[in-house]
Formats: C-alpha cells, sequence, structure tokens
C-alpha cells in the first residue's frame, strides 16, 4: 500500500525523498526488494530501522519535516497513541498531511472480545479507527475519514487440514496453533462465530469475513 501511495504521488511530484521508519530487520529488506523491483530511481530513500518513536527521539526531525506521512496498519502497535499522533503532527510542515489507515469499527469486535476473553489479545481486541476518530476529537483535530468496504476470505481456516487456512486463523486470532492452544469447544465456537452472518457473508461456497478500514486524514 505504501508503495501504491508513492507510485501515485509520482505522478505530481516526479522527485520523492522517502524515509521509511520500520523495526523489524526482514520487513525492511521485503520493502527494499519491492523498491528495486519497481526500479523508483527518481526517488531517494533513507532507511531507518527502528520504531517511530525511536526514530523521533533521535531529535533528527528538529531540522527535518515531511510535507506527507503515512501510517498504514500500523496504530494497532503504538502504546501511546495520543502521544504519538502528537510527535507525527510535528514532524509535518504546515499544510502537510498525516494519512492513516486503520480497521474499522465493528460493534460485533465488542461482544466477541468479551464472549471469548479467554483467548486474550487478537485481532477483535485491537485498535481501530474509532478509537482514533475519538482521539481526534477529543484533542479538537479536524480531519476528514473514508469507510472503505474489505473481505478476507476464510474459507480455507474451516479445514484442519489446509496449512494455509490454518496460519490465517493463527493471524486473525494472533496465536501460533490456535486450534490446539484451546480447548476443542471454544475453537469450535468461534469458527461458529466466524460463519455467522454478523461476522461472515457467503459468496458462492466461500465464507468472507468482513474487514473494512478506515482512511483517516489530517491536514496540518
Ligand atoms: C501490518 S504491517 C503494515 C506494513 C505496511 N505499512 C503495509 O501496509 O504493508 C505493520 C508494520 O508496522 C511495523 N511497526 C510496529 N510497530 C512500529 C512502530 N512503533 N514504529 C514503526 N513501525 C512499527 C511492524 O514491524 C510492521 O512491519
Amino acid at each position: 500500500m505504501d508503495l501504491q501511495i508513492i507510485s501515485t504521488l509520482l505522478t505530481t511530484f516526479p522527485k520523492i525523498q522517502s524515509s521509511v521508519v520500520e523495526p523489524v530487520p526482514e520487513h525492511i529488506a521485503i520493502y527494499k526488494d519491492n523498491v528495486k523491483m519497481a526500479n523508483y530511481s527518481s526517488i531517494r530513500w533513507d532507511w531507518h530501522q527502528m520504531t517511530w518513536q525511536e526514530y523521533y527521539g533521535t531529535g533528527a526531525l528538529k531540522t527535518k519535516k515531511f510535507h506527507f506521512i503515512t501510517a498504514i496498519h500500523v496504530m494497532y502497535y503504538f502504546e501511546d497513541l495520543e502521544a504519538t499522533v502528537h510527535q507525527l503532527l510535528d514532524s509535518l510542515v504546515d499544510g502537510g498531511i498525516l494519512f492513516m489507515i486503520i480497521r474499522a469499527e465493528r460493534p460485533q469486535d465488542l461482544e466477541f472480545v468479551d464472549r471469548f476473553a479467554v483467548l486474550g489479545t487478537n485481532i477483535f481486541s485491537e485498535y481501530n479507527a474509532a478509537t482514533i476518530t475519538k482521539m481526534l476529537q477529543r484533542l479538537h483535530i479536524k480531519y476528514d475519514s473514508i469507510r472503505v468496504r474489505s473481505s478476507v476470505d476464510i474459507t480455507a481456516c474451516f479445514d484442519k487440514n489446509d496449512q494455509e487456512g490454518q496460519l490465517l486463523l493463527d493471524f486473525i486470532m494472533q496465536t501460533i496453533g490456535f486450534q490446539d492452544a484451546f480447548p476443542a469447544e471454544i475453537v469450535k465456537d468461534v469458527l461458529q462465530c466466524f460463519r455467522s452472518s454478523q461476522f461472515s457473508e457467503k459468496v458462492e461456497e466461500k465464507v468472507l469475513l468482513r474487514n473494512d478500514w478506515e482512511a483517516i486524514i489530517v491536514s496540518k
């Protein structure tokens, strides 16, 4: 998604300086490979293998400000969301744009988290767009937001012998080997919940888990 956005920006701004801040070395390596494949020769890249908070803490942004910052599906990992949003806005030039993408709020997520409290953290317990927009409203920061319909094909999650399906289930539940990590009754209830019309829709023979997301845009 970040590269798609940069490609779009290139059509208006042919020269771009892009700073990538990412703590996981493997993720930086994948991003670098994607950059090489797409041949973005008119972009100057600088890479910072650290968290955003660490990067901000280096003081490098006292003298350097950005025109555009993307935070795409990353807000879930920020411990102090409010402080981080302040840092991101502080790192923009006046008129600059902070572009965030995050899962949309779904009322049924709260029910899921209450019902399956024993499961601990999972995608349904993460921050969502409402967490951000409520915070921005409280801070009197103006924003625009767009909700985009999206879904994930989870059909394979119901087949215990399908390796990819089980990995997807592990990802959703944020638990390695989810099917064996909890009592069979609980796993069955979770899967039944996913199949219900509250969470998914059936299209032909596929089960599509609703996974809408929101883009939230703040102009400084
Ligand atoms: C779900 S991925 C999204 C990556 C990319 N933006 C995309 O859309 O494909 C979230 C990324 O945020 C990174 N991350 C986690 N905590 C972070 C932090 N505090 N600062 C910067 N990046 C962080 C993770 O290592 C991971 O690569």
